[in-house]
């Protein structure tokens, strides 16, 4: 028996001619991908954001941040999409545009198969120089293991690479957040999955999308700072609650 939320949040979802989902950290979970804290364990335990995923940090010894940074994109290698990332794919199927916005640097929406994914805090799977953020040709793959950036082979920049994602203090990409105010205030409904709400200035654009209609509902096993200001919070891990809306979506009548 489905909850009236379900039900709501399905008929809600099926009506809606644009659809944003915002996600973070907790659509990766059952993936198996730690949070950028709980991955400060083992050889990591000594060290903390700011060494890690800073400019500053960067500066002061660019083989640790690489190092760190390497030893996560070993970690994707080893996890897959989860069932909540393949029922967002599954949306694409249901509703005429639908746009993911997510914090997440680790490319599972891309690999389940999202069309159109804006990438707020970047990606750990493409990098840019320090000095100049020149990109690197994602064509040409740095291999894992080296002990620290390798340079810029851009004419003859040879500044350091890092990767092309963004640390505490820096601003996030103009283009990406521009697209995602856009989306969110076009928006009929905006499902908001696994993100705690306090980073800003993701955690605002939900309700730029509320003051201009949108309805906003929330998946997240626990209430976050956002739960209060969403009209539907459907309580769990996405990885069961995504899946179920899908389905019930399709079993709406016509
Ligand atoms: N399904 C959905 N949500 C989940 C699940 C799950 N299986 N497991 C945990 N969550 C929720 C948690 O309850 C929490 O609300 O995911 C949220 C994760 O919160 P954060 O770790 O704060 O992640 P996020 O909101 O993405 O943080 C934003 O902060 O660390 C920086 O740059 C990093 O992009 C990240 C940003």
């Amino acid at each position: 028996m489905l909850s009236t939320s379900m039900v709501d949040a399905a008929a809600r979802i099926k009506n809606a001619g644009r659809l944003v989902v915002l996600t973070g950290a907790g659509a990766s979970k059952e993936s198996g991908i730690p949070t950028f804290r709980d991955a400060l364990t083992g050889l990591w335990a000594n060290y903390n954001p700011e060494e890690l995923a800073t400019p500053e940090g960067f500066l002061r010894n660019p083989p640790l941040v690489w190092q760190w940074y390497d030893w996560r994109r070993q970690q994707l290698q080893e996890v897959q999409p989860n069932k909540g990332h393949y029922a967002i794919v599954e949306l694409e199927g249901l509703i005429d545009h639908v746009a993911v916005i997510t914090q997440n640097v680790d490319g599972l929406h891309q690999r389940a198969g999202s069309k159109d994914v804006v990438e707020l805090h970047g990606s750990i799977e493409r990098f840019s120089c320090f000095d100049h953020r020149h990109l690197k040709d994602p064509m040409q793959k740095i291999e894992f293991g080296l002990t620290e950036p390798p340079l810029c082979s851009y004419d003859n920049c040879r500044s350091k690479m890092r990767p092309d994602v963004i640390w505490f203090g820096e601003a996030l990409p103009e283009e990406a957040l521009s697209r995602g105010f856009v989306e969110c205030e076009k928006a009929d409904v905006i499902l908001v999955v696994g993100t705690s709400g306090i980073v800003q200035p993701a955690a605002s654009l939900p309700f730029a999308g509320k003051r201009r209609g949108a309805f906003l509902i929330e998946v997240n096993p626990e209430e976050t700072a956002l739960t209060d200001g969403c009209d539907l919070f459907l309580k769990g891990p996405g990885g069961e609650v995504l899946p179920a809306l899908i389905e019930a979506v399709k079993n709406l009548e016509p």
